[in-house]
């Protein structure tokens, strides 16, 4: 049994005192608050940043407000955690990255991310997602972390390849926006001990 296999899932999610704050050497996760609803209107708002989403863009800076607020009712479930990604310069909100439909049973969980269209290409989206799946592996004890993209979404295979991540199943009209059928690819990645 390996060390992961002895943490209970569903008793560490429980058991954090407050959202987890994740330090990198550029960005930091930390939880929502109240101000950072102009981040995020603008995050979500942003067509090319919600061209392969799972939601139509925002059109409205309340739907950011409520979103804040979603995220912080889903963290009091423990249903997903939803971390802000702030610049460690000046705690600016430049993007999200989440680990949510966690699978106590089956020790897994699934990841997604979304950063500023104008901090793109800078390796930040990588230095924020590595640290959601190692404190994800490591202080959950997961066996494996699943990501599901729209296979047209270049950006977000190429993020995922430089992860770990292999491309394992193509899901036929998987979801809908705005009245367009859209492809999922399914990736996974294994524990560390596990690959
Ligand atoms: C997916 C996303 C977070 C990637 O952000 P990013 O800033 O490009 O990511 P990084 O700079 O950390 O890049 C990671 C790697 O992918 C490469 N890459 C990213 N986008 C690329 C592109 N369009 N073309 C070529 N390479 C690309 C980078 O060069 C880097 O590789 P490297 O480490 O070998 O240099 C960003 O495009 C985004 O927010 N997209 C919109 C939201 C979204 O679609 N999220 C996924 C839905 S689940």
């Amino acid at each position: 049994m390996t060390d992961a296999c002895r943490i209970d899932i569903a008793a560490a999610l429980d058991a954090l005192p407050a959202f987890p704050r994740l330090r990198g050497q550029r960005v930091c996760l930390r939880g929502p608050c109240p101000g950072d609803a102009d981040a995020l209107f603008a995050l979500f708002s942003d067509p090319a940043v919600m061209r392969y989403w799972s939601r139509s863009p925002m059109a409205a800076r309340g739907e950011a407000e409520g979103r804040i607020a979603e995220i912080v009712e889903d963290f009091a479930a423990r249903k997903a955690l939803q971390w802000m990604i702030a610049a460690r310069v000046d705690d600016a909100v430049i993007g999200t990255c989440s680990l949510f439909r966690f699978d106590p049973r089956h020790r897994r969980a699934e990841v997604g991310y979304a950063l500023r269209s104008d901090h793109w290409g800078r390796g930040l989206a990588r230095e924020a997602v590595a640290l959601a799946l190692e404190w994800g592996f490591r202080t959950l004890g997961l066996h494996r972390i699943e990501a599901g993209i729209d296979p047209r979404n270049a950006g977000s295979r190429l993020l995922l390849a430089r992860l770990g991540f292999t491309s394992e199943e193509l899901l036929r009209e998987r979801y809908r926006v705005g009245g367009e059928a859209g492809d999922i690819q399914l990736f996974g990645l294994p524990a560390p001990g596990m690959r």
